[in-house]
């Protein structure tokens, strides 16, 4: 399996979300666990809340650096997410850009936040240099369930030259609800599963990608 990093250049894009949501759904495939990169440290706060010996750990940045990091933890684990800080600009996310095999920049649908990610697009660029064989894909986050994508959305899509996962997450109470108890859409029974399914949808998307 790939390294797995979330990266994005805004706060409230949907991160932690997904690398919870992704490290749940890897959990049932293989020993899984999360780095979190984010000062703010909010995967490291929704892991506190469960003493669930199942759940993946998560792991606050070690002083050698994320790739010692990563190197290391991949003995260990078949499977790894990074949670990234909300800024292409922070040390933590050029580190990841070069530790990891695939970056998930969950957006938001608007037009606005896509244009934002001009920025991402240079900094994976960048990073290919030391890491050739990254790859990087835009995930619609917080799809509203009954509108489809704007005819402005799709033209901005199609100016960047980042690829966008044909699988988009939609607004859903769930990944709210479920995180206020430190938990994964995965742990919701019937409420989770459509988003659960909409993850693996998503997982099974970029590993083939
Ligand atoms: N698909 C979604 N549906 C509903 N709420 C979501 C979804 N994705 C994220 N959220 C909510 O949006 C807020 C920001 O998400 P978060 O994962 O913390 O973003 P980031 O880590 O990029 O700052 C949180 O309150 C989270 O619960
Ligand atoms: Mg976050």
């Amino acid at each position: 399996m790939p390294v797995f990093a979330l990266v994005g250049n805004k706060g409230g894009a949907g991160k932690t979300t997904l690398a919870m949501n992704l490290a749940a759904a890897l959990a049932r495939r293989g020993a899984t666990a999360v780095v979190d990169a984010d000062p703010q440290g909010s995967a490291l706060q929704w892991r506190a809340f469960i003493r669930d010996d199942r759940a993946p750990p998560v792991f606050a940045p070690q002083d050698g650096g994320l790739g010692d990091q990563v190197a290391e933890l991949r003995r260990r684990y078949a499977n790894l997410v990074i949670d990234c800080p909300p800024s292409v600009h922070a040390a933590a996310t050029d580190a990841a850009l070069r530790a990891v095999d695939l970056v998930l920049i969950p957006v938001q649908p608007s037009p606005v936040d896509l244009w934002a990610t001009v920025h991402i697009e240079r900094a994976v660029t960048e990073a290919r240099v030391v890491n050739p064989g990254l790859v990087a894909t835009l995930v619609i986050n917080q799809l509203e369930p009954r509108t489809t994508l704007s005819r402005l959305m799709r033209e901005a899509l199609a100016e960047l030259e980042l690829p966008v996962a044909a699988t988009a997450i939609r607004r859903r109470a769930v990944y709210r609800n479920t995180a206020l108890e430190g938990r994964t859409v995965y742990d919701a029974g019937r409420r989770g599963a459509a988003a659960a399914a909409e993850v693996d949808e998503l997982i099974s998307e970029v590993i083939n990608s």
